[in-house]
């Protein structure tokens, strides 16, 4: 069985990888500081999986702790990053810290992967590097706009350090998945999103506006150019986002030495008043909703070209919309009621 390293595995799309892993046939071996996340969460995927994972606290930035899980586990033969952190406003705020977090972690690892001779890695990128795309559907040859934000420039660099590592070792294989909209949670209940304060994102702050942890949900602008007004975005299951990642862990098996980049999208684009309608249809839950001002730095629409990934990772999306706000609030529903 091959043994995968997951950085950042305790958190919101790791812990989902981690269980799809398991369910390939391989082993996941997570590191996570738990600056974003809980240990609990080892729980909910040992009972999803029916197994106990193996998994170890510390910060992708120590070379020494990292160099120490190598060594314990000279079985992996790859790696999927997704230590970092995530919040656009919070990198406005302090950008010398995703700075150094985002990119600092990708190059301590990728240091460490040579010394041990592990070739492989899977990277979690962001439709952000794309900004606002001339066309849509974006493919992935859509030009980059600058970054509007830090958050969006470490995944910009960190897409750089990987291409440029990947042409000075030509035996290095580097995936480069650039995720649209994350949503939802494991059908099981046993794990989801656990966003910490008052969420940016538009989902868990839906789900916390009908568990009635908020009083009301914001529009933020419907005076877009978009059927109705809102912006559109493409949401896709947390699940089918886990999967593209065994897909490319597995198109890296069999390409050695080559680099390349994929949208992970479901190829649709909705806007958010159809997430609004869909949640409350699917759920039978009247939210409380307002319509107010645009937020500085959304872009009115974007949604990927799934082709690419289809094609060469054999990957498409497979759940719906109604699925992800499904198992988004019944993920909801549990946390509010602690076992
Ligand atoms: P998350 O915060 O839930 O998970 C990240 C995990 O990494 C957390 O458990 C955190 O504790 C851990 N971590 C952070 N820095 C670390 C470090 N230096 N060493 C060890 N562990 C560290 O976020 P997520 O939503 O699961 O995102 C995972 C990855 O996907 C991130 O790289 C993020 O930028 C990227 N991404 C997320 C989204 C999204 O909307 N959720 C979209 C596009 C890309
Ligand atoms: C979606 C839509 C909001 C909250 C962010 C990051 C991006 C990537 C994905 C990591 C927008 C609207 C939201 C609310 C609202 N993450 N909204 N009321 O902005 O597409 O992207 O997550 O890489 O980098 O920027 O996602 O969920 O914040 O917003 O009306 O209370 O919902 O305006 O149109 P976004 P989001």
């Amino acid at each position: 069985m091959k043994s995968i390293l997951v950085t950042g595995g305790t958190g919101y799309i790791g812990s989902h990888t981690a269980v799809e892993l398991i369910q390939a046939g391989y082993n996941p071996i997570i590191v996570d500081n738990l600056s974003n996340s809980d240990a609990a969460v080892i729980s909910g995927i040992n009972a999803i999986a029916n197994k106990d994972i193996t998994w170890y606290k510390g910060d992708c930035r120590d070379d020494i702790f990292l160099r120490t899980v190598f060594e314990k586990h000279p079985e992996i033969s790859g790696v999927i990053h997704f230590a970092a952190f995530k919040a656009v406003g919070e990198s406005v705020a302090e950008p010398l810290k995703y700075y150094d977090n985002n990119i600092g972690s990708l190059v301590q690892l990728l240091k460490t992967m040579n010394d041990f001779k592990v070739k492989n890695l899977v990277f979690s990128s962001s439709c952000t590097v794309y900004g606002q795309p001339s066309s849509l559907p974006v493919d992935e040859n859509c030009v980059h706009q600058l970054a509007s934000s830090p958050y969006g420039y470490t995944k910009q660099v960190c897409e750089q350090i990987l291409v440029d590592s990947g042409k000075a070792n030509s035996e290095i294989t580097n995936v480069i998945l650039r995720y649209f909209n994350p949503i939802g949670a494991h059908p099981s209940g046993q794990i989801g999103e656990l966003p910490s304060g008052v969420p940016d994102n538009l989902v868990p702050y839906l789900t916390q506006v009908a568990s009635g942890e908020r009083e009301k949900l914001t529009v933020f602008g419907s005076d877009y150019n978009t059927s109705d007004g809102t912006c559109i975005r493409d949401y896709i299951h947390v699940v089918d986002l886990a999967q593209a990642h065994v897909a490319a862990l597995e198109w890296s098996e069999k390409n050695q030495g080559k680099c390349d980049h994929f949208n992970i999208g479901t190829g649709t684009g909705n806007s958010v008043q159809e997430v609004i309608n869909s949640f409350e249809k699917i759920n039978q839950i009247k939210l409380n909703v307002e319509y107010g001002a645009r937020r500085d730095g959304d872009i009115e629409q974007i949604f990927a070209s799934g082709e690419k990934a289809a094609r060469m990772l054999n990957w498409r999306a497979k759940m719906t919309l109604e699925d992800a706000l499904k198992d988004a609030w019944n993920w909801q529903k549990k946390l509010k009621t602690p076992a």
